[in-house]
């Protein structure tokens, strides 16, 4: 935990936005680990989605759209994280 700490903090003086995808944006910060369990993808995506949280703080932390879906889902049901953009709302319709 204290890993992703020190590297938010150091990222937080350098971030711009960014174009390309949030795993590109998050390598370059703190490699493929800030994420993945040895570099190495899971099949459920629980070790992932707890490291967003580890960082960002859970849905309750965050913008309204996050608190609005508290408790109902995680990070990775809205964030398509390798792709370009992350146009997370592009998954609202799939529900509603
Ligand atoms: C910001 C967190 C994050 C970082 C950093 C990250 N990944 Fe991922 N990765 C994910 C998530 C979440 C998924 C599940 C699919 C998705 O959301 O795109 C995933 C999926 C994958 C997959 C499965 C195939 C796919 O694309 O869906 C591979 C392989 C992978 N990552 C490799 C890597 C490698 C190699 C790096 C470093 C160059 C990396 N990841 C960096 C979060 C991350
Ligand atoms: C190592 C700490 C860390 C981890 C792990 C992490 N983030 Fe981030 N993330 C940051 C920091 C620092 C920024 C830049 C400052 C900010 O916007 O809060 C950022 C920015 C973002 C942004 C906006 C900027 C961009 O790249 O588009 C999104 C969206 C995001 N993170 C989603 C996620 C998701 C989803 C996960 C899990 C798959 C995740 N983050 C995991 C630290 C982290
Ligand atoms: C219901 C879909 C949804 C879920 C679930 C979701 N997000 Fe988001 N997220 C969005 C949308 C849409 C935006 C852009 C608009 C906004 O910021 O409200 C966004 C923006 C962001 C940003 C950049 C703006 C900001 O608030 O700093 C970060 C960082 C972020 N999300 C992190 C996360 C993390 C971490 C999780 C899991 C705890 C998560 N999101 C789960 C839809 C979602
Ligand atoms: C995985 C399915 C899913 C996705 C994707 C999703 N939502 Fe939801 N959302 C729900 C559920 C379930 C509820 C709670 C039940 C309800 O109130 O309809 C909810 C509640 C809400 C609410 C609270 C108000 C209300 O209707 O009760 C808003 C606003 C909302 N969602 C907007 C969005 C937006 C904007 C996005 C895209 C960023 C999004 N949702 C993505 C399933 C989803």
């Amino acid at each position: 935990m204290n890993k992703f700490v020190t590297a938010a903090a150091a990222l937080m003086f350098s971030w711009a936005a960014v174009a390309g995808s949030v795993a590109d944006s998050h390598t370059d910060m703190a490699g493929c680990d800030a994420c993945h369990d040895d570099g190495m993808p899971s099949s459920d995506l629980v070790y992932e989605n707890e490291t967003c949280v580890g960082c960002h703080g859970d849905l309750a932390d965050l913008t309204q759209v996050h608190q609005d879906h508290q408790g109902m889902m995680v990070c990775t049901d809205c964030h398509i994280t390798h792709e370009e953009g992350d146009d997370a709302s592009s998954t609202c319709a799939n529900c509603h």
